[in-house]
């Protein structure tokens, strides 16, 4: 069966089990900060385990992308190794929300494997947790033999997603690829590390809910979550001995063949490289499909490390150029129909991958040099570890990812001092950090004392921009505080509030509190936390106290600048996918109300016809007056129907959905018009790069494009008036005064020149000669050391043998060259004659024999040019 068929046949099966087919989340896990990556198919359905969301499903069947490299399901380092380990592999699996439990799990599992993949029941072996005698008791009933269910522990058998979070027992249902598969060793049996008893398919009952503590609460109901891998199926199915070599990989190793002139399977050590080389250019091309740039922190890092490792390990078979860009083609042939796109994005993946490429080939070389000669250094005496600055160095100056060093240490048999790498990177990190940290957290910090249970707002801000709230809690310098008087500044909580907190890249609202004893200004609002705003307000008059019932006024100015500018953002989103491309993702914003900012994936600076274009595009959007509307949906059903959703946006079950026109739909929760034409017009400010691989747009609508184009005009009517001109000429006139401008300045030169050349004519004139040595010198008024330098050549051009020193002055400070011919160097020096003035004078200065510089006060400058003789015949 062809794993294409295999994820079909999967999916089908449950989904006539009654399972709701759900699709696949992307791999970054949505705001959830336990999880670099979704590393299991129950990501997406964590609070629905936890009883915290509801859905309209009980059961659901996935083929989930998942990641295993970095945090607590970790397969980095075992991949290549092994013939099961993968970075990204698909997992597909069955989940009950409080439905049903072991006693379905095991019979749907069984009854999958056994009449529908007819797997032979004979290599099937059984794991359960120690003291799980009920899914023991099952799995006999289903008819598995007694000898074939082996009792493991807590790391084999007892499953969490992470540190904390839904978690339980489980069983596992593995296959014996038999004696000639793994360690080959008499005692393997399942349990063993080695490849021969391949684990296919977990079923996790979960039960509990760990706290980042450690303790244990039980779940409201038992739930069921499976997990299989699509690679090891395949595997089995496909009668392979490794995941490699099914039809999920083969294609990449040919590939690879051709690119490195190697074969697989003729050696183990290049094989090794092969397989951890066809792995990490999958996980690459999924993971910045999902919107991720190699970076130097977090995703962004374990991207750039899994590019950089298969560099590496290209090298070592012979690869020295860029070539994963090109291999990543042949992952797009094989996932390109299951994941379109994959195949959509594949132009930018490859420009994503070659510019990594390129950047870490660049220093790779140099790189292993410096740790060469460095390693040649340690083991010379007699040292056993890399330091920890090295680590860091070729971690921060060559890009180095602490595994590959890791994994050179390992050749060479050093260790290595991560500890010391950790604390050169925390200083590091704690030098960029200063000054940056998030302000709502930060808020949030300051507050725990106020934030009760019951402190929380409804949010009426969509609907109206007046309300009346109730002070619940106040706080002022981080205490709670009982009434905040007339010039006080502190934090107030409403049990209903109007304003917008600063969220989604949109600026918060500001506004006015009017309660019974007195008023205040609102000047910033932070979302604490969900339906927790934090209002910042100073009192100008009376006094606020807590129980107050008051009314709360928005500034409705602010809020409909910000507003335009946030519906332009979506406007401007769609215009540069249209005119660059669907690879074109949003990755921030700021939303103010007089300007946006918009940051986007895209390679290259826009051109300025490609700017107009984007520009037109929203113009007209914003001329054909279309309705904006939003509406709350299931987050599943909206993301189903194409909605945009950004990567780090946090959206619960119900998500607000904005259309605009039949163009736009993004899930969104920020303030907009209600209809295009309100924004009036859009002008882009400014373009640039952010960072690799990012670009910015700042752009302006409404008032502030009216003010923009003003102030536009205004410069140009000014220059009209300056230069004399009609504003539509006025760029021909200014073109011209550069041109005279630039005529001007050379004849100027060329004066300058002449002029100097008929002082040298004076100067030598008026030469005395010392000893048979002319001696020439000169004030040249207006000259920097350059120049003085150059009029030295001039006179020694023009006299071959001589001694010149010339000078010039800038109000109080003086400046003196020296230079001697060469044919008089064994008597004079420009080193000596320079020191001897400066002596003499209160200065400092000196050189070589031939030229040499000094500065003395501007005051004495033309004495010292005097006296210069006399020095000499000293
Ligand atoms: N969530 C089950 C597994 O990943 O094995």
């Amino acid at each position: 069966m062809k794993s294409n068929e295999i994820r079909k046949t999967f999916l089908k099966f449950f989904s006539d089990n009654d399972h709701t087919v759900v699709s696949s989340s992307s791999l970054l896990p949505e705001k959830d900060p336990t999880l670099l990556f979704v590393n299991a198919g129950m990501v997406q359905f964590k609070n629905l385990f936890l009883d915290i969301e509801k859905r309209d499903y009980v059961r659901a069947t996935t083929c989930q992308k998942c990641v295993r490299a970095g945090g607590k399901h970790n397969d980095l380092d075992n991949v290549g190794k092994t013939l099961r380990h993968h970075t990204f592999f698909e997992m597909l699996g069955n989940f009950s929300f409080g439905d049903y439990f072991k006693d379905d799990a095991i019979a749907y599992a069984w009854k999958l494997l056994k009449d529908v993949f007819r797997l032979d029941e004979d290599r099937m072996w059984i794991t359960v947790y120690k003291d799980d005698d009920e899914a023991a008791l099952i799995w006999k009933k289903v008819g598995i033999r007694e000898d074939r269910i082996v009792r493991l522990g807590e790391k084999d058998n007892f499953w969490s997603m992470g540190d904390e979070g839904p978690c339980g027992p489980c069983s596992e249902i593995l296959y014996d690829l038999g004696e000639n598969v793994g360690c080959r060793q008499p005692a393997c049996a399942v349990g063993c590390d080695c490849d021969r008893f391949l684990e296919i398919w977990n079923l996790v009952f979960m039960e509990f809910e760990r706290s980042r503590d450690g303790q244990m609460t039980k779940l409201p109901r038992p739930s069921i979550d499976t997990g299989m891998g699509l690679e090891r199926i395949a595997c089995i199915m496909q009668g392979k001995l490794g995941n490699y070599e099914t039809d999920l990989f083969s294609p990449v190793l040919r590939r690879l063949e051709d690119i490195s002139r190697s074969v697989y399977g003729e050696n183990e050590k290049t094989d090794t490289a092969m397989r951890v080389i066809a792995d990490h250019v999958r996980g690459a091309t999924f993971v910045i499909n999902d919107g991720v740039l190699p970076s130097k922190e977090g995703r962004g890092y374990v991207l750039r490390r899994i590019l950089r490792r298969a560099l590496r390990y290209g090298k070592k078979i012979g690869i020295e150029k860029e070539f994963l860009y090109d291999l990543s083609g042949a992952v797009v042939d094989i996932m390109g129909d299951v994941y379109p796109d994959v195949r959509n994005n594949h132009p930018y993946i490859v420009r994503v991958i070659k510019g990594e490429e390129e950047r870490f080939l660049e220093t790779l070389n140099t790189g292993m040099r410096v740790y060469d000669e460095f390693v040649k250094e340690i083991k010379s005496k007699g040292g056993k570890a890399i330091p920890g600055d090295l680590i860091y160095k070729l971690y921060d100056t060559y890009g180095f990812p602490v595994d590959i060093t890791a994994e050179m240490a390992a050749e060479d048999s050093l260790s290595m001092d991560t500890a010391g790498f950790e604390k050169s990177l925390e200083e590091q990190k704690e030098r960029s950090r200063a000054g940056s940290r998030i302000k709502g957290e930060a808020w949030a910090e300051g507050h725990v004392a106020a934030l009760r249970d019951d402190v929380r707002n409804d949010f009426v801000g969509y609907k109206t921009l007046e309300a009346d709230g109730v002070i619940l809690t106040m706080v002022r310098d981080e205490q709670v505080v009982e009434q905040l008087d007339e010039g006080e500044e502190g934090e107030v909580f409403f049990d209903c509030t109007p304003f917008y907190a600063e969220s989604g890249g949109q600026v918060e609202d500001e506004g006015l509190v009017d309660g019974p004893s007195g008023k205040a200004v609102v000047i910033n609002v932070i979302k604490v936390k969900q339906d927790v705003f934090a209002h910042k307000v100073k009192v100008t008059m009376g006094s606020l106290k807590r129980g107050d019932r008051v009314h709360l006024v928005v500034d409705k100015e602010k809020r409909k600048g910000v507003s335009r500018n946030h519906t332009a953002t979506h406007l401007l989103h769609y215009a540069l996918r249209t005119v660059l491309g669907e690879h074109v993702k949003q990755s921030g914003s700021l939303v103010e109300k007089d300007r946006l900012r918009f940051d986007f994936t895209h390679f290259q600076g826009l051109a300025d016809e490609e700017l107009h274009k984007t520009e037109d595009i929203v113009n007209e959007k914003i001329m054909e007056s279309l309705n904006v509307t939003t509406e709350e949906r299931q987050r599943e059903d909206a993301i189903r129907e194409g909605a945009t959703a950004l990567f780090e946006e946090k959206y619960g079950d119900t998500v607000r959905v904005l259309r605009i026109g039949d163009f736009s739909t993004e899930l969104c929760g920020g303030t907009h018009v209600k209809n295009t034409g309100e924004i009036g017009s859009f002008s882009i400010v400014s373009e640039g790069s952010l960072a690799y691989g990012v670009r910015r747009i700042e752009a302006v609508t409404g008032k502030g494009a009216v003010r923009h184009k003003r102030k536009l005009d205004n410069i140009v009517k000014h220059i009209s008036r300056l230069s004399n001109t009609e504003p539509d000429r006025v760029l021909e006139r200014v073109e011209g005064i550069i041109g005279e401008l630039n005529t001007k300045s050379n004849e100027i030169e060329r004066l300058k020149e002449e002029i100097i050349a008929h002082r040298v004519e004076e100067a030598v004139k008026n030469a005395e000669e010392k000893n048979g040595a002319k001696v020439v010198t000169m004030y040249v008024p207006d000259a920097k050391a350059d120049d003085l330098r150059k009029v030295t050549d001039i006179i020694r051009n023009r006299l071959k043998s001589c001694i010149a020193v010339v000078g010039t002055r800038e109000e109080t400070k003086g400046m003196v060259v020296a230079a001697v011919s060469k044919d008089l160097l064994s008597t004079y020096s420009a080193g000596k004659i320079i020191k001897k003035l400066a002596e003499q004078y209160g200065g400092k200065g000196g050189g070589g024999p031939q030229i040499a510089q000094g500065g003395i006060p501007g005051d004495k400058i033309k004495a010292a040019l005097k006296s210069v003789a006399d020095i000499l015949s000293d």
